[in-house]
């Protein structure tokens, strides 16, 4: 959190997936996010990963790009498309 624009990440173990658990975290993310005053958040997802674009943009992240990368030997070197997204976060009104 020591950046104007934190990149945020979350991974949910898959037994565990679709039950509203990536949701959670990623608002309790956003909320710090805010409370530390920084005017927006960024992260990134591979354009396969449909459930996270799903929830990313349910949460209001908005597409700035995309880029090519090569994944590490673990992924026997795949080329994939990685997608760079970002949310702005308005100041709270003073109560
Ligand atoms: C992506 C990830 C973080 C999402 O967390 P999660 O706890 O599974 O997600 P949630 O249950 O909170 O929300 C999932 C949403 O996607 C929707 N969804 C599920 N499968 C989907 C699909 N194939 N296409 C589109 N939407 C889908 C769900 O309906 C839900 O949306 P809704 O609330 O509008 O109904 C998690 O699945 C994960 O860690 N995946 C594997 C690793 C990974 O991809 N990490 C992120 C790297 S960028």
């Amino acid at each position: 959190m020591d950046t104007d624009e934190p990149e945020i990440g979350i991974g949910i173990i898959e037994r565990y997936q679709d039950q509203g658990l990536g949701r959670i975290l990623m608002q309790e993310l956003i909320s710090h996010a805010r409370a530390a005053a920084k005017p927006s958040v960024r992260l990134t997802v591979f354009v396969e990963n449909e459930r996270g674009r799903h929830l990313y943009a349910k949460l209001g992240f908005t597409e700035r790009g995309r880029r090519e990368v090569v994944r590490s030997e673990r992924f026997a070197g795949r080329r994939m498309v990685l997608i760079e997204m970002g949310l702005q976060l308005p100041k709270e009104a003073p109560p």
